[in-house]
């Protein structure tokens, strides 16, 4: 497959550790929105949170995301969980790339996120936070070409499922891109 591999998903659900197991499967370079955007500005996102509030951290996500899905090397890009936020983000990623959507139940991001503090939108009462954001962003996920719970997985075997999927369709999405 030629196309990016794009994943996206809740906080916690592993799209990093997932998305780089995918790169070295498939012999690609990975790049996280978030790490891309830390690199470029010489800050971290707690430090843009703080600094520059959500909306300007959004706007240079969506920039980050621009310029990511123009790379003419297919690459595995892990995605900030609310880059599905915004519709243009939304658009963008659904036309250039096989979206994966990592899922977890509340209680595995719960578990994977409670010795977390580098998450500004996670501070304060973990469940109550999580909880609230899970119901703000019910759907917001759907989008995506192919869904994998990771739940009950190791991030290997979330990996293995994704590539095979992509191997899988590969000749699918090739047809569809190319009547776009
Ligand atoms: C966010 C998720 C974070 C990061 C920022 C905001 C979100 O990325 O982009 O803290 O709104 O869900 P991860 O999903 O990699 O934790």
């Amino acid at each position: 497959m030629k196309l990016h591999i794009i994943l996206i998903g809740f906080m916690g659900t592993g799209k990093t550790t997932v998305g780089t197991i995918i790169a070295e499967t498939l012999s690609r370079q990975m790049v996280d929105t978030d790490q891309y955007l830390e690199e470029k500005r010489g800050k971290t996102i707690p430090d843009i949170f703080r600094d520059e509030g959500e909306a300007r951290f959004r706007d240079c996500e969506h920039n980050v995301l621009k310029e990511l899905i123009q790379s003419p090397k297919p690459l595995v890009i892990t995605t900030g969980g609310g880059i599905v936020l915004r519709k243009d983000n939304v658009k963008l990623m659904q036309n250039s790339g096989f979206v994966v959507a990592l899922t977890a139940s509340r209680n595995a991001l719960i578990e994977r996120l409670q010795h977390d503090a580098s998450r500004p939108l996670l501070q304060g009462d973990l469940a109550q936070r999580i909880d609230r954001l899970l119901t703000e962003r019910r759907n917001a996920y759907d989008f995506a070409h192919f869904k994998v719970d990771t739940t009950d997985k190791t991030p290997d075997e979330v990996a293995q499922i994704i590539v095979a999927q992509c191997q899988q369709h590969s000749g699918v999405f090739k047809d569809i891109f190319r009547r776009q």
